[in-house]
Parts: C-alpha cells; sequence; structure tokens
C-alpha cells in the first residue's frame, strides 16, 4: 500500500472502527476497548521477545517493534493497537543520554536545569526516527482494520523526569524552576511541544489513526498553575496534529480537577482515571468530547464477578456520553493475569453490542 507523506493514511475500514467512530462521538455497534500498557509485562509472549534486549533498544527495532504491538491485539482482541515506545524515545532520539531502568523507569544522565542546559533539546526531525516510519507503516500492513494509536509524553511529564533526573513524588525541582524561574520553563515546555508535536507527526504520517498524549503527572498541578504554566505548551502540540483530523486523546493520572482544562487544550478525547466516575467526568469536560476510561487497574487482581461488577458499573456511568473508549484508568499492571484482561474484553463487547 503506498503512503505518500503529508497525509493521513488510515483506510476505509480503519475509519469506520469502532474505536474511530467513538472517538468522533458517532454511533457505535458496541463500546471500543483498548488498554494503556497493553503491549508490556503481563504478556508472557512480551517477556519472552525482550529477554536479552534492553527497553530503549527494544523502541529501535522495527519488527520487535510490530510483533510487541501486534501481541495484545492477538491475544485480547482490543478494539485499537498502541504503537510500543516510551513517553522518552524521542528525547533519547536528539541525543539526551538516558536510560530506562527496569522497576524504576526513566533516568536522565545529566538533568536539565539551567538556560544552558536548553541547547541539549534541539528540534526533532524524522530522520532522527526512521525506526518509527518504517514500524508504524509494518504495523498498518498487518492490523488491517484495527487502528493504530501513536502516543507522546506531554511537555510537563516529560520536564519532571528531565528535570528531577528520574521518577518523582514531589516534583520539587520542576515546581522550583516553574514558580521561580518562568521564563525558563515556558522556554523548555516550548522545546518539548516541539519535539513531542514532531513525533506526533512522524506517526500520524506513517499511518497511526489516533495520538494519545500523556500527561501522565499533571495531576500534581492545581488548576490554576495547570492553565498558566502548561496547557499553552500542550496546546501547541495538539495544534500540530490537528490539520490531520486524526482523533487527539489526552490523558493523565489523577487529573480529575483539570479534566476541563485538558479537554479545552485541545483534545478530542479526554482520559479519565478511577477516581472520577464517567458521568461526572462528563460534567467536567463539557459537550463535543468524547471521554476514554476508566477502570481502576487493581481491579484486576479481584474475582471475575467483582471485575464484571466494576465495569458494569463504569459503562453504567458511560451510558449517557457522546462517545466513550473503554479503558483501564492508567496502564495495565505488570502482574496482571493476562486472560483477565482477555474476559474484560469479551465482557465490554458482549455487554455493549447493539
Ligand atoms: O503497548 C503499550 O501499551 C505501549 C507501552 C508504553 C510504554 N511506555 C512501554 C514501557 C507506554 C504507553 C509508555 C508510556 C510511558 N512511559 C508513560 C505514560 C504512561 C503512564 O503509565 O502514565 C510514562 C510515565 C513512562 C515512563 C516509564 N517508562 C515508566 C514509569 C516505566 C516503568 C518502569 C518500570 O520498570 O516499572 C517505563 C518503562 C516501560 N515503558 C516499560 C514498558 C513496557 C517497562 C520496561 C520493560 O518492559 O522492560
Amino acid at each position: 500500500q503506498h503512503r505518500p507523506t503529508g497525509q493521513p493514511t488510515t483506510n476505509t475500514a480503519t475509519h469506520d472502527s469502532a474505536f474511530l467512530r467513538a472517538c468522533r462521538r458517532e454511533e457505535v455497534p458496541h463500546t471500543p476497548v483498548w488498554f494503556m500498557r497493553q503491549a508490556g509485562r503481563s504478556l508472557p509472549e512480551y517477556l519472552k521477545v525482550r529477554e536479552g534486549v534492553p527497553m530503549l533498544e527494544s523502541c529501535t527495532r522495527p519488527e520487535l517493534i510490530t510483533e510487541i504491538t501486534m501481541q495484545p491485539v492477538r491475544r485480547h482482541k482490543v478494539d485499537a493497537a498502541v504503537y510500543f515506545s516510551d513517553i522518552v524515545v524521542p528525547l533519547r532520539a536528539i541525543g539526551i543520554d538516558l536510560d530506562i531502568k527496569p522497576g524504576v523507569g526513566p533516568v536522565i544522565a545529566d538533568p536539565v536545569r539551567t538556560r544552558a542546559d536548553l541547547d541539549r533539546l534541539r528540534p526533532l526531525t524524522p530522520d532522527d526516527v526512521p525506526y518509527v516510519t518504517e514500524a508504524v507503516g509494518l504495523l498498518t500492513a498487518e492490523l488491517g482494520a484495527t487502528p493504530l494509536i501513536g502516543f507522546a509524553g506531554a511537555p510537563f511529564t516529560l520536564a519532571s523526569y528531565l528535570i528531577e533526573g528520574g521518577p518523582s513524588r514531589t516534583y520539587e525541582r520542576t515546581k522550583a524552576m516553574m514558580y521561580g524561574e518562568p521564563d525558563l520553563w515556558s522556554d523548555l515546555v516550548d522545546r518539548l511541544a516541539a519535539i513531542t508535536g514532531a513525533f506526533l507527526k512522524v506517526q500520524i504520517e506513517a499511518g497511526a489513526s489516533a495520538v494519545q498524549l500523556f500527561d501522565s503527572w499533571a495531576g500534581a498541578l492545581a488548576p490554576d498553575d495547570y492553565r498558566r504554566y502548561v496547557m499553552p505548551a500542550s496546546s501547541k502540540v495538539f495544534a500540530e496534529a490537528a490539520p490531520y483530523g486524526v482523533p487527539r486523546i489526552h490523558f493523565g493520572v489523577g487529573t480529575g480537577e483539570l479534566l476541563g482544562l485538558m479537554g479545552e487544550a485541545g483534545a478530542d478525547v479526554v482520559g479519565v482515571d478511577w477516581r472520577v466516575p464517567l458521568d461526572e467526568a462528563a460534567r467536567r469536560v463539557g459537550p463535543g468530547k468524547a471521554l476514554q476510561g476508566n477502570l481502576d487497574p487493581a481491579v484486576l487482581f479481584a474475582p471475575r464477578e467483582a471485575v464484571e461488577a466494576k465495569a458494569a458499573a463504569a459503562l453504567e456511568a458511560a451510558s449517557g456520553l457522546e462517545g466513550h473508549v473503554f479503558n483501564l484508568g492508567h496502564g495495565v499492571m505488570p502482574a496482571t493475569d493476562p486472560d483477565a484482561l482477555t474476559r474484560l474484553v469479551e465482557f465490554v463487547h458482549e455487554r455493549t453490542a447493539r
């Protein structure tokens, strides 16, 4: 299949998929389901192909990316694939010295803390990530009608890793820069917005039919601070993706107080965690947007009946929504029984079949 660059390439069957229809708030044959972190350590077949291959290296091998991305689609029959990568991949691609430490997360060798450090955040071009273009091409060929979701980390969440040097619970250095050196902060998040926007464009131009912006840790912020220090940069990212017309999803954890603003930033679909029921989330987000969520991933450790009762409650809360994509409220935990996920997909499909 020939894919001219500069044009979205979603075919008709993909365009009519339940997932993309729900994102566009159209009628659906059933509520579509996918899971954040659906590829990964919960799957034995993932552990097998990852043996001896470091995480970041696996993200640069098109065949391996394709195999890992396909694994949960084959096994769970989810309604969308999510491109296998990590939010720090574009930073690594422009030369930032970082690693992903098992059980820890991204670790940055030289954190970004001064104006001079900003020079390391040069713009990203498609030539920096040829493996992404290649892998997305392989994937869209193999996926057929199943849509591929591309993704990237949002400026705030990426900035928090770069400034803290690794994962944080308190974001003290990040907030110190945000409040104490607002000009440096805004230059930093603007550079990250450009990198993230370019990275999403690479995925869309190669054939991704939706994108998700992960601002996983934005829930650490009060609404006024989010609006002032973060939303302008995230809006720039969404504006970059806007001309392609693919649905744009925006997700964070603990963002109940930010849901309206995260929609306003430019999302078509707002991700919701389990702390806010979906009907209440819809009131906070307002009309004209679909919602994604929101089963607590820890619920999957409970017996089947309990999982189904919680999933049914989420579907009930979603019954009046304009568009709903079923998902967890955060990523699949590594110790999750994969069969529990497969059963959950089946349950949602059967329960919502129209
Ligand atoms: O198939 C998919 O679902 C895509 C998988 C995916 C990964 N990273 C692969 C990964 C996605 C969507 C991400 C995004 C990501 N990475 C986010 C946003 C999503 C979220 O959970 O909020 C964040 C915050 C990161 C940063 C990061 N990378 C963390 C916190 C970790 C976990 C560290 C650990 O070992 O517990 C990673 C590593 C990572 N990214 C793994 C995977 C499969 C585990 C590493 C491995 O398998 O060896």
